[in-house]
């Protein structure tokens, strides 16, 4: 069964999940602007994450709120984290890959989280101790243990975010896997790993409310997170690698070379 804050996330995307369906595909009708090269927001990631807020200060009017686009509301310890479009790049150009994000954080730990993909209407969500979910289903991280038949996403950097030696990365996984996918939502990226479709993943220069969620339904359906050098993970990092846990230190050996 979910707990409380499930359901009352749940509502809040859903409702805000409206908005997203509304506006997605209609290119001419929306209002974008650059923050720098590669990194956009729309009017409808603006409408969303007023229409996130309404509902869950209305349930939570004493928590701190962490918002990709409104910034930092002050509140108490609790703490809820906030991307409203996740994939505004695919948002744009009408790629079905996009998500609301939505998490709970407490003394530095996330423990609840849901990401909604509206237009394939699929609602991934976790609790601490209480598995991964997507809508009815129990997700389970995938059970391959060779590298050379796992399917890793990322995210790569653009713009004036990328980084030097991105591309060794990038040459070191290919030669060693089945494949790499840039799928272009961190959020649900995650969701699919452990969903048990792609077998890892990795992001460097990465926002808290880009993974929150979805790194605590990695660890609720089997999975590991950790640094790219395997070193234990904190809400500071800026960098994530998740996966099934079999392959997770050959995977970290070949991105902590660099
Ligand atoms: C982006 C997406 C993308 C990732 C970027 C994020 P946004 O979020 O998650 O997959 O590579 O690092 O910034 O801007 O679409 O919310
Ligand atoms: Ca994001
Ligand atoms: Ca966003």
């Amino acid at each position: 069964m979910q707990p409380a804050v499930i359901n009352i996330f749940e509502k809040a995307a859903k409702k805000a999940g409206k908005i997203l369906i509304r506006d997605f595909g209609e290119i001419e009708n929306l209002q974008i602007e650059s923050k720098s090269i590669g990194d956009f927001v729309t009017n409808a990631d603006i409408k969303v994450e007023k229409s996130l807020l309404e509902t869950l200060k209305y349930y939570y009017p004493s928590y701190t709120f962490i918002t990709e686009e409104s910034g930092v509301i002050k509140g108490d310890d609790n703490t809820i984290i906030i991307d409203p479009i996740d994939g505004t790049s695919n948002f744009i150009h009408g790629i079905p890959h996009v998500s609301i994000v939505i998490a709970k954080m407490y003394n530095e730990e996330i423990t609840d989280g849901i990401i909604y993909n509206p237009i394939l209407n699929e609602f991934f969500w976790s609790s601490k101790g209480k598995g991964a979910w997507c809508n009815d289903r129990r997700l389970r991280v995938s059970n391959r243990s060779n590298l050379t038949e796992c399917l890793i996403g990322t995210g790569l950097p653009f713009g004036e975010r990328v980084y030097k030696n991105y591309l060794l990365e990038i040459d070191n996984i290919l030669k060693a896997s089945a494949g790499i996918r840039r799928l272009g939502s961190a959020g649900l990226d995650l969701a699919y790993v452990a969903a048990g479709k792609l077998d890892g993943f990795w992001e460097k220069d990465i926002n808290l409310w880009d993974i929150s969620s979805g790194l605590l339904l990695v660890k609720e359906a089997g999975g590991k997170i950790s640094k790219l050098n395997g070193e234990e993970w904190n809400t500071n990092c800026r960098e994530i690698l998740a996966s099934n846990t079999k392959i997770h230190s050959e995977l970290s050996k070949k991105l902590s070379l660099l």
